[in-house]
Parts: structure tokens; sequence; C-alpha cells
């Protein structure tokens, strides 16, 4: 089985002959060959010149057995197209100059044509699609409605989201009208990755875990239902939910084929709660990538073990790789889950046919 088979066939609880991997932000700052680039050109620039984006999303395929590609490109590039001013500045992070703050602000967002918004993104995953030609899977993403509303409204990273959750709590009319146009930009975009050859598309809800679950099941599941709901089901969907170990059973009700989860639960208790009908994607703590190989080979190893050998196990990290990782340590990573989950069985079938 090619790897493109492995990894869709594990997104639908189907045997596999290894575990298949990849990594959230396995194209960045870690690999000297994408800061050579980033050296030469501005973050919103890569990911808008199709060229640089699909060669940054190449690179880790390029050294590393990854089943997987994801494209490069950002959860935010959608945001100018709405009305907002988005920018990248140097060491702080993205940036949202005209934040949305009342139910006025919320009115006037646009809704988003991918063709006109993300011409870009759609062009590299065409490219990107051709070029792998089955030597890995072809995954694309946007950002979940919670995550784009705290961009959105703190105008840029946020430790407390106050905000976010005082428009919840104050005006909760205009946060759900603001939560509707923001789940209707994710389906449009997924839809339109989909339709440029992305075979999976992730949802990265990553900062949805500072909220209590019953503020999720309010204000934040029936946005994530509405767009799993709208999105075509010949893509695999992947729903991550970062912080979110307090509402797994809600995040599960809230879609996805693949619920991918962070390190703060044993993989095997978030797959109970997940529920076996799901797949599940995670759960190394990325942190365990710069400890000594003999350590990092254990942590791999507990993840697999919890995965008990049950079909619908795509091994990831908890979330992003940090950028002072190495790579020898990714390389490593992903050689020891393929070796360590080796399946006989559905190997020598494969190798019979
Ligand atoms: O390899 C991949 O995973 C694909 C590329 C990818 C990027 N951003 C590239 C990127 C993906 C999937 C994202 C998603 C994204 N972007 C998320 C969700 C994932 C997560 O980490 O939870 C979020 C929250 C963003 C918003 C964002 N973009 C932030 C907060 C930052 C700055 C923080 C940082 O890491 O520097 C970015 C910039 C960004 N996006 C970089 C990369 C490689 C670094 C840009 C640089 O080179 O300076």
């Amino acid at each position: 089985m090619n790897k493109a088979e492995r990894f869709l066939a594990a997104c639908r609880r189907q045997p596999v002959d290894r575990t298949p991997v990849w990594m959230m932000r396995q194209a960045g700052r870690y690999l000297p060959e994408y800061r050579a680039i980033r050296a030469r050109h501005g973050f919103l620039e890569m990911c808008r010149t199709p060229e640089l984006a699909v060669e940054v999303t190449l690179q880790p395929l390029r050294r590393f057995d990854l089943d997987a590609a994801i494209v490069f490109a950002d959860i935010l590039l959608p945001l100018p197209a709405m009305g907002l001013d988005l920018a990248f500045e140097k060491g702080d992070g993205p940036a949202i100059r005209n934040p949305v703050r009342t139910a006025a602000d919320v009115d006037r967002l646009r809704p988003v044509d991918p063709t006109e918004a993300i011409p870009y993104v759609l062009e590299a995953l065409r490219t990107v699609r051709r070029e792998l030609d089955g030597k890995a899977a072809l995954i694309g993403f946007a950002g979940a409605p919670f995550t784009l509303a705290s961009y959105i409204i703190e105008g840029g990273a946020s430790r407390h989201y106050e905000h976010t959750k005082a428009m919840m709590v104050a005006d909760p009319a205009a946060w759900h009208r603001l939560a509707e146009k923001l789940a209707d930009v994710c389906a449009e975009v997924l839809g339109a990755q989909i339709a440029a050859g992305a075979q999976a598309v992730q949802l990265f809800d990553s900062w949805v875990g500072c909220l209590s679950r019953a503020d999720y099941a309010e204000f934040v599941r029936p946005h994530v239902e509405r767009v799993f709901a709208r999105l075509d089901t010949s893509a695999a969907h992947i729903h991550f939910a970062n912080g979110a170990s307090h509402m797994l059973a809600e995040v599960r009700a809230a879609g996805g084929d693949v619920i991918a989860v962070d390190w703060r639960l044993g993989l095997d208790e978030a797959w109970s709660i997940v529920g076996h009908d799901r797949a599940v994607q995670g759960n190394l703590d990325p942190v365990l990538l710069l400890a000594p190989q003999d350590r990092l080979e254990e942590r791999i190893a507990d993840v697999l073990r919890r995965a008990g050998g049950r079909d619908g196990h795509i091994f990831n990290l908890g979330h992003g790789v940090l950028p002072m990782t190495t790579p020898e340590n990714v390389g490593f990573a992903v050689e020891r889950v393929h070796a360590l989950s080796r399946r006989t069985a559905v190997a020598d079938a494969g190798d019979a046919t």
C-alpha cells in the first residue's frame, strides 16, 4: 500500500501495514532549508507565492518518510477578503489592525469566495497533488470558527481571550452571527481545497480549550457542526481541538472522521471518550522531540501501545513541531513509528497482491 493509501485507510478505520505519521507544523523554522527561503521572503509573501509554498510543503517530505503533506499556508489567510487588515509583525506573530468588537463590526464582515481570496493556496494544492502522485496524502486546512474569532476579536494572539468571551456573554446574538459567518468561510475554504486536490482537511481549533464544556456546547459546537455538515465526504475530515480533554465528547459530537487529540490525556483514555467508531490522530507531546532519542523512543512506543493496534490511528504530535527541534529527531521519530507499528499480516497481504 502506498503512503497516501495508508493515511487515508487509517482515516477510514481500515487496516494498514503500519501506522501512518505526519506532524503538525512539519514545514517550518526547525528546517534549515525553510529558514534559507524565509531569510529572503516575508511569511505572507511565501504563502502567496505558489512556487515557494509548494517548495516549502515538500521540504519535509524529501527528508522524512512522512505519510502526508500539509499545504504550506495559514489559517488567517482568508481574513483580508472579509475586510480585516492582517499583518505578520516580525517576532510578534499575527496582528489584525481593525479588530471586531461590536455587532456593527460583525455586520461589516464580507463573505469569502476562496477562488478570489486564496487562489494561491488552491494553486499550491493542485501542484503539490500532482507532484506527490500518491507518494503521500495531501492535507488542506482551515481555522475553526472559535480560533479565527479569537484572532479577529482580540486583534492577535491572546492569553485570556477576554474580548472574545466578553462578546459571547454580553452580546450572544453578535457572537453567533460572527461564528456563523466564520463557519461559512471555513466550509467554503475547505470545500475549495478539496476541489483543488486535498484528500483530507483538518479544522484547527487551536485555542478552544480556554472554554468551559458548557460554553463550548452553547457557543461553538453548533458552528463546527455546520462546517462539517457542509463538507464533501470524498475527503477525510480531521477535527483538532487543542486543550480540549475536558470536553472531548462534545468535540466528537461536533464532527470529524478523525478526532485529533493533544497529549494531555493518554491516547487510550482519549480514544475511549471519543469512541472507537471514530479514528484518532495524535498525541506525542512536541517537547519530547527535544529529548534524548532513547526517551523519545519510549514515549513513541507508549503512544503506539495505547493505540493498541486498533485500526484508525494516525500518529502525530499533540500540537506543532517546536522551532528548536532538530531535523534528526523528527526523522528518528518518523522511522520509529513505522518500525514499531509494522503489522505483519497486512504487510504480507499487501506484498502478495
Ligand atoms: O507545516 C504545517 O503545519 C503547515 C503550515 C501551517 C502554518 N500555520 C505555517 C506557519 C499551518 C497548518 C498553520 C496553522 C496555524 N496558523 C494555526 C493552527 C495551528 C496551531 O499551531 O495551532 C494558527 C493558530 C496559526 C496562526 C499563526 N501563524 C500564528 C499564531 C503564527 C505565529 C506563531 C509562530 O509560530 O511564529 C503564524 C505564523 C506561521 N504559520 C509560521 C509558519 C511556518 C511561522 C512564520 C515564520 O516563518 O516566521
